[in-house]
């Protein structure tokens, strides 16, 4: 396998992807599963001081395909992933496995990272100085948490969403600590990128983009909530929300972006890193298809930068990003058309590119498409519906020609 060593906040990871904080490792047997895999780095179930989060009774998993049918078998490639993850640990009960964790860590050549999600201020700097007195090298706080109101104390979300607390939460901790943190936000921001830049004057490095939104689904059959209520969604749907909310914070900010949220494959960690992510974390898909699918996306990691003929992966961090035109400019993107090829269209009885054609350029005569050219926008809507491949869209020049 090639070289894909990424430094960020002064660690060497051995390639950018990251098993997320997820129930993978919340026994030390699957942490070990996990660091076989080869992945960068690892970031522990999240350590907590709310009661409410360390009931065991409280994990719900239920996963869906994209109609919300309830899957059973092999995962759907595309699916909802509506949960409680599994309840978080307290400090005590967490040392024993740390010590474990880090130790294995350092067997197969992956970073343990500690994962915090407390409540008072004070709890925050206690655990960030127990871990890092363990060994672990850096910290995510977790400011994103969607199960925030479970205790009399903000947590997760609710902290995110407060400037005032994530600042407090952030010095404080980054004063108490030598190692580097990383900020796990929440994505249920009006102004992502404005939370991001505030992070950043108060002294933050690095940011992990993003957490899971909070959802509600209803049992078709008995029109109950699924789950009792409110709980974390996601999956892999959620990957072009990722890649917008990335690509923000990288273009608005010095930080370093460890992505995350919706990345399932290979292809996936490669666009997060092109919208700005230096490093991609996964955690539904690892949890779901387990350590074997693990080691198969670092693999296939590897042979895409191979095929790109990419050498490093500075290289195509933030390549997209930096290519986004913004909504002020868009009419100065090139112009272009629908262009109809009429031999496949005629087999076409219920033209329902006609139908839908919003600005009118369609319609049908003597059962013939007929179209006027000055109405066409370039949408691409009719193409969408063409079942004959019968439409493709062609950029004009500026001087109308195609
Ligand atoms: C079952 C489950 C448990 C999770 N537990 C934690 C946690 O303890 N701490 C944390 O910061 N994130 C936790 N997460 C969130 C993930 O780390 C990740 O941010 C999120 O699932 C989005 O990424 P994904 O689409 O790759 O799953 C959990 C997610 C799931 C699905």
């Amino acid at each position: 396998m090639k070289d894909l060593e990424i430094s960020a906040l002064g660690l060497s990871f051995r390639n950018p992807i990251i098993a997320a904080s997820t129930d993978i490792a919340r026994s030390v047997e699957q942490f070990e599963a996990f660091a076989k895999s080869g992945a960068g780095a690892i970031i522990t179930k999240s350590v907590t001081d709310a009661a409410a989060l360390q009931d065991d009774n409280i994990s719900r998993i239920h996963v869906t395909d994209m109609a919300q049918n309830p899957a059973r078998g092999e995962v759907p490639e595309s699916y909802i992933l509506f949960s409680r993850g599994g309840s978080m640990l307290g400090m005590e009960a967490f040392e024993p496995k740390a010590v474990e964790m880090l130790r294995i860590a350092k067997q197969y050549n992956t970073v343990a990272i500690a994962s915090i999600a407390a409540g008072p201020v004070e709890n925050w700097v206690r655990f960030a100085k127990r871990l890092e007195d363990l060994g672990f090298p850096a910290l995510e706080l977790n400011f994103g948490n969607p199960h925030g109101e479970a205790s009399a104390s903000k947590l997760g979300f609710l902290i995110g969403q407060s400037p005032e607390l994530s600042a407090e939460i952030l010095k404080a901790v980054q004063g108490a600590v030598k190692i580097p943190v990383i900020v796990k936000m929440t994505p249920q921001l009006s102004d992502v990128t404005g939370t991001a830049q505030h992070l950043e004057a108060c002294g933050a490095k690095a940011v992990t983009v993003m957490h899971r939104f909070q959802g509600l689904m209803v049992d078709p059959e008995t029109d109950a909530p699924i789950l009792g209520g409110w709980a974390a969604i996601g999956g892999s749907w959620m990957k072009p929300v990722a890649l917008a909310n990335i690509a923000r914070i990288y273009r608005g900010t010095n930080l370093t972006v460890f992505g995350g949220n919706g990345a399932n494959t290979a292809r996936d960690v490669y666009e997060y890193m092109c919208c700005g992510a230096s490093l991609v974390e996964i955690g539904s898909a690892f949890m779901l298809r387990g350590p074997a699918y693990a080691k198969r996306v670092v693999e296939e990691f590897y042979g895409l930068l191979e095929k790109k003929g990419v050498r490093r992966c500075e290289e195509i961090v933030g390549k997209t990003a930096s290519q986004i035109v913004a909504y002020q400019n868009l009419s100065a993107l090139p112009k272009r058309k629908a262009v109809y090829d009429l031999q496949k269209c005629k087999d076409c009885a219920g033209k329902p590119c006609v139908e839908t054609c919003y600005f009118g350029a369609l319609h049908v005569k003597d059962g013939i498409l007929s179209r006027d050219e000055t109405k066409c926008s370039g949408c691409s809507l009719c193409q969408t519906r063409c079942g004959k491949d019968a439409i493709a869209m062609q950029i004009l020049r500026e001087d109308g020609i195609s």
